[in-house]
């Protein structure tokens, strides 16, 4: 058969098909991007199944984030204590409290407290501790000072654009890396050229590519 349109219109349906869907999800990001709440979340503060404080434990007792979230400098998750852990001061400590009791149950029994989640990202957007916590970004920048919380409460949304306006400009938020869990880390006195370097010496650029958080 005589070939009448050149051998690329063959591709042509394709490429409309792949451009369409392209625009689909462009125009669907688009809208979602510009017009979701920013701020939905934020606030959220459940009541816990033990009323346990930061500001005691972590701010008046001065004890280090990572004596509880292990996992945070090495994997994805920060990860929450086991009972085990309260129990290393608290087989002494308060056991008389009522606030305590339900702990003390849980070491008896063995069965784990069932914390009430107040963080999480949507399955589909991939968020790992370890590359933030070891690239110089503390705690502080993303769950604010928990050290004056009672209760743990959501401080920041979240959301995409809370994500990509850190990656696009992550400059005020680095500290040296033995400052990651300090909760009142007082700034240097020159932020832009302590950035600066520190980018430099530890190959930092936070990437805005879509593969980057959605495998
Ligand atoms: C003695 C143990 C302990 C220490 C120390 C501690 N935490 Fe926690 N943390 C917990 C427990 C238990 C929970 C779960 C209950 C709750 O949310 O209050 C928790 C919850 C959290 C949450 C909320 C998790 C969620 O559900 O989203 C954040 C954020 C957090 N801790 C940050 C910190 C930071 C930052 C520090 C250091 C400044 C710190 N913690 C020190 C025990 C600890
Ligand atoms: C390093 C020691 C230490 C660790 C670890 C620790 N606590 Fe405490 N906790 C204390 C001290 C000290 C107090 C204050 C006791 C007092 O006021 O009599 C306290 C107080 C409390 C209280 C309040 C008691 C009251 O009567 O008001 C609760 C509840 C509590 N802790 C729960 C926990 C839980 C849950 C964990 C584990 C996630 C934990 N603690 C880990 C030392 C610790
Ligand atoms: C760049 C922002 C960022 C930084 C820095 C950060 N977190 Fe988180 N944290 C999050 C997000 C987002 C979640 C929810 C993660 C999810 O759903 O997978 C979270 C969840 C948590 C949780 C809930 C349990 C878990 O394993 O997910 C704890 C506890 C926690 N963070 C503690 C910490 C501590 C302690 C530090 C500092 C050593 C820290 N975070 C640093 C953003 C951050
Ligand atoms: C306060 C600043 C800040 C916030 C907020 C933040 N990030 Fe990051 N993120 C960084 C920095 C800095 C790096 C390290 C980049 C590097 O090593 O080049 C990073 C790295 C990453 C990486 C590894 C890939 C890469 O770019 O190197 C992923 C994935 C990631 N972030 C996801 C998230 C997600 C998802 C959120 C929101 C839930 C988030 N981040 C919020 C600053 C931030
Ligand atoms: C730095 C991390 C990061 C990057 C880069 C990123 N996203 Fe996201 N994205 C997220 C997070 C976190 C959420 C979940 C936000 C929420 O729960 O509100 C999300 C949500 C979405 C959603 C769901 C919207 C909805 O209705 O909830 C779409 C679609 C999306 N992203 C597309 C993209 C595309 C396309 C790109 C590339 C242009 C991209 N993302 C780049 C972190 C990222």
């Amino acid at each position: 058969m005589a070939e009448i349109f050149p051998e690329w219109v063959n591709d042509v349906p394709r490429y409309v098909v792949i451009a369409a869907g392209v625009s689909l999800v462009a125009g669907g990001l688009a809208v979602w991007y510009f017009f979701s709440p920013e701020y939905t979340d934020v606030g959220y503060k459940p009541r816990q199944p033990i009323p346990y404080s930061h500001e005691l434990h972590a701010g008046e007792l001065g004890i280090d984030c990572r004596y509880c979230h292990a996992s945070v400098e090495t994997s994805a998750a920060a990860s929450l204590p086991p009972t085990q852990t309260c129990m290393n001061c608290h087989a002494l400590v308060a056991r008389d409290s009522p606030s305590v009791a339900a702990l003390l149950r849980s070491a008896d029994t063995g069965e784990p407290i069932r914390w009430i989640r107040v963080h999480k990202t949507p399955d589909y957007a991939y968020f790992n501790h370890s590359v933030h916590v070891r690239k110089g970004i503390g705690c502080a920048s993303c769950h604010g000072d928990v050290t004056e919380m009672e209760e743990i409460e959501l401080v920041e949304p979240l959301s995409m654009r809370w994500c990509l306006d850190c990656h696009r400009n992550p400059d005020p938020h680095f500290r040296p890396l033995d400052q990651i869990t300090t909760p009142k880390w007082a700034r240097v006195s020159d932020p832009a050229t302590f950035a600066e370097t520190f980018k430099r010496d530890h190959r930092i650029a936070p990437s805005t590519e879509c593969s980057a958080c959605h495998h």
